[in-house]
């Protein structure tokens, strides 16, 4: 049986473009038949019937789940979920054909709005071939608005997406502003909209894009990243839109969350997040390399399992996750205070970074330099350690007590005995190390140690999925009293 007789790819059940099984016909060596196909590896496989880059496949080490597991979790899917995708005018859109695949290669459909800027960076034709549909640009365009109304299109699917979402349409959405076919159909929607910001990171931090975003959140509007890292523009920091096929992912995990029943209704979980600052004087602080991606991933996680959640949270570039009270803190002092001032709660998640030791006795005045003199000496007291600290609060104790382990190094054997140290119920453990890329970075490997002897691993995936995972087996624990 050749390739071209096939609709579907037999190892990754991807979707197989005509256009592709056309050129299977036309050129059969490069296609083989089904023996052939179904020895090479799946990735390569999926790689193929998606028309992408085989060396651009990081979800299949996402979705692979290391021995030491003992629970397989499916890659989540978006089959026949309906996706509206506005793809906006900056350099990020180029990569908008290979998330139209990663979503596509999910189950879902994709229809395609391409705003003119958008247009400068990919092109109609690639993502008619990608999304195999009319891609819809001009709100003007009888063609276009006889196929289907620009208010039709809004309510078309499931979800609209804005991705890569500028700082212009999100000022433009922010305000109300329909003066282009996305603009009008963002407006006109009925459906959630969630959006990707991309760009520059002076962009992305000036207060008019940063009050935008907390408008549109207020407003229930989803907001996926920004990533940090290297720009197009040579300078580097947050404003990189989040990778195609984490976008992906949080997709599936959105869908699931919104059909999901809220298991978690009624519990109160108490979430630390991001790093703490200890000062030395007014200007200067000790702090860690913790970007708070994962704790405020778990902080909405659990939100969308119907749980109210109040985030404890040291200084992060991040948005507030939606849904959830955030309490803005700076030290570990503030950081426990905040917490015992939460109590009582039925969960806690320690997923801080909090700085083991503060200056003692921190200067009220700027400290000089001395002329000759030398650097001051620095006195380090330690600080109250917040899990112990609440693993130990008597009555007030949170029904189940989850730590993070940040190892570089013996994860596992450090993270068992930190566990029985802090006296927490489940610890996270994860290798900081920095070939791992955690601290900062939007993936990690964890190995969950819990109090009755289980242990999982789950490797190499999106802290949203990290999150996700945490957030169910949580809602599990108390559901079905699963330990
Ligand atoms: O001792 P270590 O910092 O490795 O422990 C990590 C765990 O303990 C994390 O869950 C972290 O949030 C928590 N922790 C804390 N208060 C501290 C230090 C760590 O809550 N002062």
């Amino acid at each position: 049986m050749l390739l071209d007789n096939l609709s579907r790819c037999p190892a990754s059940g991807a979707s197989i473009p005509p256009r592709m099984r056309m050129a299977a016909r036309l050129h059969p060596s490069r296609f083989g038949n089904i023996p052939d196909f179904t020895a090479r590896p799946p990735c390569i496989l999926a790689a193929e019937c998606a028309d992408l880059p085989v060396n651009n496949l990081p979800h299949h080490r996402a979705e692979g789940i290391s021995p030491l597991s003992t629970a397989q979790s499916p890659v989540q899917s978006l089959a026949g979920r309906r996706v509206l995708l506005i793809v906006a005018g900056g350099i990020a859109a180029f990569k908008t054909p290979d998330l139209v695949r990663r979503l596509r290669e999910r189950g879902a459909s994709v229809r395609v709005v391409l705003t003119d800027g958008g247009a400068q960076f990919v092109t109609p034709l690639t993502l008619q071939a990608v999304s195999e549909d009319t891609v819809y640009r001009d709100l003007w365009s009888l063609t276009d608005e006889s196929a289907m109304g620009h208010i039709q299109l809004s309510r078309s699917a499931d979800v609209v997406l804005v991705a890569p979402a500028t700082a212009n349409i999100l000022a433009r959405m922010a305000h109300g502003l329909a003066d282009d076919l996305a603009t009008t159909v963002l407006l006109a929607t009925d459906k959630p909209v969630l959006v990707a910001p991309a760009m520059n990171v002076r962009m992305y931090e000036h207060p008019a894009t940063q009050a935008n975003l907390a408008l549109l959140a207020a407003r229930g509007v989803g907001i996926i990243g920004p990533d940090d890292g290297a720009m197009a523009c040579g300078e580097y920091g947050p404003g990189r839109m989040v990778e195609p096929l984490s976008i992906a992912e949080y997709l599936a995990g959105w869908f699931a969350a919104q059909a999901a029943p809220k298991p978690l209704a009624g519990r109160h979980a108490l979430v630390t997040s991001g790093p703490t600052h200890e000062p030395i004087d007014p200007v200067r602080y000790i702090a860690n390399r913790s970007s708070g991606k994962q704790g405020h991933a778990i902080a909405a996680a659990l939100a969308a399992l119907g749980a109210r959640v109040t985030l404890v949270s040291g200084p992060v570039r991040l948005p507030d996750p939606p849904g959830v009270n955030v309490v803005a803190v700076e030290t570990a002092a503030q950081m426990l205070a905040a917490c015992r001032a939460a109590l009582p709660a039925d969960i806690f998640v320690a997923a801080a970074a909090v700085a083991d030791w503060r200056v003692d006795g921190a200067a009220g005045q700027k400290l000089k330099k001395r002329e000759g003199g030398g650097p001051p000496a620095l006195t380090l007291t330690e600080n109250p350690d917040i899990l112990a600290n609440l693993s130990a609060a008597g009555p007030d104790r949170p029904e189940l007590v989850v730590g993070f382990a940040a190892e570089t190094n013996d994860v596992v054997a450090y993270a068992r005995a930190k566990r029985l140290r802090k006296g927490c119920d489940w610890i996270v453990a994860n290798d900081v190390s920095p070939a791992t890329g955690t601290f900062g970075g939007d993936r990690n490997s964890v190995h969950v140690i819990r109090a009755d002897g289980t242990e999982e691993a789950w490797e190499n995936l999106a802290k949203t999925e990290v999150a996700s995972r945490l957030a169910t087996a949580i809602s599990d624990h108390f559901v079905n009293g699963k330990k």
